[in-house]
């Protein structure tokens, strides 16, 4: 098969060398790519907002298949386009994608369909916004309806800061993303991420993971895209999964097919288990970044056909095999992030990768044939362990190893499955 990988992050790294391990595959492409992808796909310099290049590149070069990576090139119709020209694809279409482009479509969906996430209500205009925070109280959440890049969504604590939140989003913080806003209850309890395929009307059930949003030790500071995660989620014990797929993922799955929407691609659902269960708080429509990292690293089975299957309505044919050991990711982030960084920074050494460790490209470049970090999260030191502690050890060993002077990362990622495993 061959086949053509759309994004340049860490995430598609670890799907670049998970498809590259497969026997089915005879040629693997990625656009744009990086430098680290490049050790298993030839790179191509696309501009993917052009479908019709991509189109043209993949008729080229007879692709049969394609995986998107990222939730924009999704939202803006890539996968329809693709699927229309007669290629197969990876990723769900640009109605369905509204899953993660828009919060209110997510959330009405949640109404229609009981499925079990915090009362809500969308506004176009700030004032009934903010007579409805007035007459709920803080704690409250406002979110930007639309794709923010993980910034349009406040946790208010306080019924100012809400106020305050909904002025934000009006006045333009978050452009036309928050042209209407989401206001909804705060929910307490324990977040986990939840990764199950669907192809319109079959689930498959992938792994658990848990990230760490915000930027220092002992999650505090400012949040991030992510800054390492692991898996599996304690938290989500086999129960748990089972009521997650029954209360959430099938309701969304036949939801959305009789909406006439169906979901082809892959549910990253946020969940907060309250004291009820699993509520939704969110969902994406494209694999975490970096929660994938550990996923591929925990995943036994061969991953091609497994998308494959996704995409072409066989999902029902298809098995996920895991490993028992536990994966864990840090990502080593330039000096800063997430606030302003240097960019073009060098990078002295990356350490070989091992059976249990590898790193995994991010946010880098080659400059002159010199490796340099371009983005805020740069690079993901990904591990294997019997335990979540093991996974941690190898990791940070080898995240030492890492010469990069502008690089910083977070010294405990992992550190609530960790004070699990002590007792
Ligand atoms: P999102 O960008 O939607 O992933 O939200 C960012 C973070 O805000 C989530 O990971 C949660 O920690 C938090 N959050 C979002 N919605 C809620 C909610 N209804 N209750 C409590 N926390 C929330
Ligand atoms: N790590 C969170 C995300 O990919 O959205």
């Amino acid at each position: 098969m061959k086949v053509l990988l759309i994004g340049s992050g860490g995430r598609e790294h670890a799907l670049a060398w998970k498809i590259a391990q497969s026997p089915l595959l005879d040629e693997l492409y990625a656009a744009p790519g990086n430098p680290g992808i490049a050790d298993h796909a030839t790179l191509v310099a696309l501009n993917v907002e052009d479908h019709a290049a991509v189109i043209a590149f993949a008729k080229e070069k007879a692709i049969d298949f394609v995986v998107v990576g990222p939730e924009a090139p999704l939202v803006a119709g890539l996968a329809d386009d693709l699927r229309a020209a007669g290629i197969a694809t990876f990723g769900p279409s640009k109605a369905a994608a509204q899953l993660e482009g828009s919060k209110g479509f997510t959330k009405d969906l949640c109404a229609r369909y009981d499925i079990p996430t915090g009362a809500y209500q969308r506004f176009k205009t700030a004032a009934p916004a903010k007579d409805y925070v007035r007459q709920q109280g803080a704690p409250i959440v406002i979110k930007a309806d639309g794709l923010a890049a993980g910034k349009g969504v406040t946790v208010a604590m306080t019924e100012a800061e809400a106020l305050a939140a909904i002025d934000d989003c009006f006045d333009g913080a978050f452009g036309a993303a928050g042209a209407e806003v989401v206001v909804e209850a705060f929910l307490d309890g324990e977040e986990a991420s939840f990764f199950c395929l669907s192809d319109g009307k079959t689930a498959l059930a992938l792994a658990t993971a848990q990230d760490h949003k915000r930027v220092g030790d002992g999650d505090i500071g400012p949040n991030t895209g992510g800054m390492g995660a692991y898996s599996p989620a304690p938290v989500m014990t086999s129960a748990m999964v089972e009521r997650t797929m029954k209360e959430i993922i099938e309701p969304t799955i036949s939801g959305m097919a009789k909406d006439g929407n169906p979901f082809s691609g892959v549910f990253f659902a946020g969940l907060m288990i309250t004291a009820k269960g699993p509520e939704l708080i969110e969902y994406n429509v494209r694999f975490g970044d970096p929660e994938c990292q550990v996923l591929m690293m925990r995943l036994k089975s061969d991953l091609l056909p497994i998308l494959y299957a996704t995409a072409t309505g066989t999902l029902d044919k298809v098995e996920a095999e895991w490993r028992d050991d536990a994966a864990l990711t840090v990502v080593l982030a330039s000096k800063g992030y997430p606030g302003a960084y240097d960019k073009n920074t060098p990078i002295a050494h990356i350490p070989e990768a091992s059976e249990e460790a590898k790193v995994f490209h991010a946010g880098t470049a080659l400059k002159n044939g010199s490796l340099v970090a371009t983005g805020g999260r740069v690079l993901n030191v990904t591990a294997l362990g019997k335990t979540v502690t093991e996974a941690q050890a190898r990791a940070y060993a080898l995240a030492d190893k890492v010469e990069w002077e502008n690089g910083f990362c977070r010294r405990d990622i992992g550190w609530q499955a960790v004070a699990r495993e002590k007792v």
